[in-house]
């Protein structure tokens, strides 16, 4: 198997129907049968609603331990399909909304990081990601609880949502707050929002990556400035075709980018939502964009090198990639 290395996923959106309906049942919560669909995947029509949808689903998140095993089981399935590394961007409203601390969902997140490590030798890492449609204010209070919550495993600060209602540049003081913190930076843009999404992103954020970017192929000004600038666009094709931004595989821009220079990675964004797992994407990576295995190892590696990790894990992942990928012998 070839090493895979995912820079963008959403925790609770990483839960499928299967764990979502275990933990609401030990937590006697009923959810919706209404959400669940075919194959352990969620129904919903639209972007706005699959936002719905993931808030629903994520209501059963009630303590530490759920915290724990939803991303333990995250990372154990990435590493069956040959994930080596994951940064995952964890929603402290979402666990706010449900009664769970700060400290609590954190704690249960690196606990599973570290269970799942010592298990598979997959490494984790968290991104905190406010919500935009929230509103500013919100996202400044989670910028201020990252500051104040440091811990190794704590290595980015993010924002998804509702882009297209809620500009970045709104957010501009929870970013610097979070960089000054010591966070690097990412955050939603260029998805359902054209490129001046991706422009503000790039004039008024510290951001070192781009949540999709997509839409920046409209503009080849700003394709050319993510080139020369090597800001990372953290790609997520099943997503973009499930989500509808794109018709079909052939007319995703992932090959022009990755042709103009652009440094492009591959990722799942919300898995069960998309019917896609990080292992499916470098599959569609192959069949459809015509990858070889060099050109996914080499994928990866772009991931790693623009991942957030510190530079010694980073340098000790690298190694790996060049060999086969055997869980076994991990
Ligand atoms: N939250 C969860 N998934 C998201 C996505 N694909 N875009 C924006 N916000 C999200
Ligand atoms: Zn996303």
């Amino acid at each position: 198997m070839i090493p895979k290395a995912e820079l963008h996923v959403h925790l609770e959106g990483t839960m499928p129907p299967s764990l979502v309906r275990q933990i609401a049942a030990r937590n006697q919560l009923q959810v919706s049968e209404a959400i669940m669909g075919p194959n352990d995947t969620f129904l919903w029509q639209d972007f706005l609603h699959f936002l719905k949808v993931y808030d629903e689903a994520s209501m059963v998140l009630r303590n530490r331990q759920d915290y724990r095993d939803m991303t333990y089981d995250y990372l154990a399935r990435s590493a069956k399909q040959g994930g080596i590394y994951t940064e995952m961007m964890i929603s402290p409203d979402h666990a706010a909304l449900c009664g769970v601390s700060y400290e609590d969902h954190l704690a249960g997140a690196i606990e599973g990081i570290e269970d799942a490590k010592k298990e598979f030798g997959i490494e984790g890492r968290l991104i905190i990601t406010g919500v935009r449609h929230f509103g500013s204010d919100k996202v400044l209070e989670v910028a201020l609880k990252a500051r104040a919550h440091p811990h190794p495993y704590v290595v980015g600060f993010g924002l998804g949502g509702d882009e297209a209602g809620f500009p970045g540049k709104l957010f501009a003081k929870a970013y610097d707050v979070a960089h000054e913190a010591g966070l690097a930076c990412t955050v939603h843009a260029g998805e359902f929002d054209g490129p001046q999404s991706v422009w503000d992103a790039l004039n008024y954020l510290p951001v070192d990556r781009i949540g999709h970017g997509v839409r920046s192929i409209e503009d080849p000004a700003l394709v050319e400035e993510l080139a020369k600038r090597g800001t990372t666009l953290e790609i997520c094709p099943g997503s973009n075709i499930a989500l509808g931004l794109y018709p079909n595989f052939a007319a995703h821009p992932f090959l022009k980018l990755r042709a103009a220079g652009c440094n492009v990675t591959l990722s799942s964004d919300d898995p069960p939502y998309f019917g896609t797992t990080l292992g499916q994407e470098y599959t569609t990576a192959q069949e459809h964009f015509g990858l070889s295995d060099d050109a996914l190892r080499e994928v990866t590696r772009t991931s790693l090198r623009n991942s957030f990790a510190d530079e010694k894990t980073k340098e000790r992942l690298l190694k790996s990639v060049g060999k086969e990928f055997n869980l076994e012998k991990q």
